[in-house]
């Protein structure tokens, strides 16, 4: 076979080749040439051989190229018939998905957590079942303080816990507040935390009460930090939750052990703008948190000293009620999906 004849009559069969196969069966053709070919070859001299030689791997190349190209070429075209037939008909009405709904709780917490951070407060975290050390003795509860009993405490059924120290007596964290002493154990001022998370309660349950609920508690810690300090980041809190800049808060004198002085803080009544509405009893204010300048016994039960600091308690779940004009607490756990819809 003429090596001329032979590449003419393989470009010819690559023209006609539709399919992978057909390259397979061009590329194994050649080879059988080739054998011929090289088995003819016996009677020529050294140098045509050689040169004979040079041309068969020339063509084989060259083959080798085509294929490359044309295997190409016709995947190619595979995919592309292969999508023909799969057309998608994206006018064609589609299932009716369900969307859930976020729970008007968690959207309080996320938004709370928004403004915070806002405000230059980092989130934290604590221990739902607590020590009685971080929940009560650390935050300058006495031991038989009736404050103490004031909180209707959950306590963790512990055989041996009459000889339990207060740091191995567990309960249901009463408060958010224990993440302040925790917090401070482990921390230098600056401090300034923002720690949303569940707390319970052992109390009958009313239209504004429950055995649990969630509080977010604000923490702020460094030298010279005053009660102005704490009004003015607790109206902006209240005014961007509220999303009202006509919000006023006033603060009344309270007790707490862990502050002190103690403030009861009352805010305007936005349901009636302080007009008067059963919402507030006709007071047109009302009362919505817990706060006050950080106790020194507090500070020193977690080794600070030489600092001062504010800390507040809210309840996200009053917050909540207040904002969306929710009558019930109940309605929050009631796992009502009519009540839940609205969110
Ligand atoms: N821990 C208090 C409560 O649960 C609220 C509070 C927090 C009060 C911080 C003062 C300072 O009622």
């Amino acid at each position: 076979m003429n090596i001329e004849n032979l590449k003419k009559q393989i470009i010819e069969k690559l023209s006609k080749a539709t399919s992978l196969k057909d390259l397979e069966i061009i590329g194994k053709e050649y080879l059988e040439e080739k054998r011929n070919i090289s088995s003819s070859m016996k009677e020529l001299g050294a140098k045509e051989k050689k040169e004979l030689g040079v041309r068969l791997n020339e063509l084989a190349k060259f083959l080798e190229e085509e294929i490359t190209q044309k295997t190409k070429k016709i995947k190619l075209l595979e995919i592309k018939e292969k999508e023909e037939n799969e057309f998608l008909d994206i006018t064609l009405k589609g299932d009716n998905v369900k969307r859930g709904h976020i729970h008007p709780l968690s959207l309080a917490k996320k938004e709370l957590e928004d403004i915070f951070t806002f405000l230059g407060f980092s989130i934290e975290e604590g221990p739902e079942v607590e020590d009685e050390w971080h929940n009560f003795d650390a935050l300058n509860f006495p031991l038989n303080h009736p404050a103490r009993e004031m909180q209707d405490t959950f306590f963790i059924k512990q055989n041996n816990r009459k000889e339990l120290s207060q740091k191995e007596k567990l309960v249901l964290r009463t408060h958010t507040s224990n993440v302040q002493t925790r917090y401070m154990e482990n921390h230098k001022p600056p401090i300034k935390i923002a720690v949303p998370g569940r707390v319970f309660r052992s109390e009958a349950t009313d239209a504004r009460h429950e055995v649990c609920f969630y509080q977010i508690e604000g923490l702020y810690v460094d030298k010279d930090v005053s009660v102005a300090n704490l009004k003015a980041v607790l109206l902006r809190f209240l005014q961007e939750y509220f999303k009202d800049e006509n919000v006023k808060i006033r603060l009344r004198p309270s007790f707490f052990p862990f502050v002190e002085p103690g403030f009861e803080v009352d805010m305007s009544c936005t349901v009636c703008n302080q007009k008067g509405c059963p919402v507030c009893s006709y007071e047109g204010w009302i009362e919505i948190l817990g706060a006050g300048m950080v106790h020194q016994n507090v500070f020193k039960n977690c080794g600070l000293k030489d600092v001062t600091g504010f800390a507040f308690g809210v309840s996200v779940d009053r917050l909540a009620m207040m904002k969306y004009k929710i009558d019930n607490i109940r309605w929050f756990h009631s796992g009502d999906l009519r009540f839940l819809k609205q969110f």
